[in-house]
């Protein structure tokens, strides 16, 4: 039981790790959460510091997502820990205990996470996400639409009610992390991946 406790609060810390904020730091002396949309994600990454920060951002977010799931798989043998420590690590990216609590909005984290926890669900609904944010150029469109899709491919595909609980949360905290996204597409006025500002 402390072990399952320590898994889960280690995922959390991992997860606070903020990479765009400490890359933005790193290369360029700026608190991204102060430029372009003001996300501290690899989508505004790309907007205020280009294709080179994005990409290490994009990739680390993704990692700490399956470090905090594989934590969870080695430091219990309970069902609920590898999730409950992904759910952790999306929480810690979201709220981050090292930036003031004001982090992104979850979806590197999230695709790490439900890569490690369902695969083919995850590839699934990736792929359909990349197909629309090529079409439309709308990154926060994708990501609502990988967060939203997971869980149906989970019913259809692997069906399993822990995982399915734990892919519906993490569709929660995806669109209650991207309201100004979705009033922004209902309005038409969403930042389309290649425009340079936004707010
Ligand atoms: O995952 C973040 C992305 O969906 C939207 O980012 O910076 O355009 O709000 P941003």
């Amino acid at each position: 039981m402390l072990l399952d406790i320590v898994a889960v609060v280690l995922s959390y810390l991992l997860g606070s790790i903020s990479f765009s904020i400490v890359i933005a730091k790193w290369v360029k002396g700026i608190d991204i959460r102060n430029h372009g949309s003001g996300n501290a994600g690899a989508t505004n990454t790309l907007r205020v510091l280009g294709k080179g920060p994005a990409f290490f951002v994009i990739l680390l977010d993704i990692a700490k997502g399956i470090a905090a799931v594989y934590l969870g798989y080695a430091m219990s043998d309970g069902e609920w820990i590898p999730i409950l420590c992904g759910l952790a690590a999306i929480i810690g990216h979201n709220w981050p205990v090292w930036f003031k609590f004001k982090g992104g909005k979850g979806i590197a984290t999230t695709i790490g996470v439900l890569a490690t926890l369902v695969f083919f669900p995850a590839l699934y609904a990736g792929i359909i996400a990349i197909l629309l944010i090529v079409i439309t150029r709308y990154v926060s469109l994708g990501s609502l639409v990988f967060a939203a899709l997971t869980p149906v491919f989970i019913v259809l595909v692997q069906y399993n009610l822990p995982l399915l609980i734990c892919a519906l949360v993490i569709a929660i905290f995806a669109f209650v992390r991207h309201r100004t996204n979705i009033v922004k597409l209902l309005r038409g006025t969403e930042n389309k991946l290649g425009a340079k500002k936004g707010a």
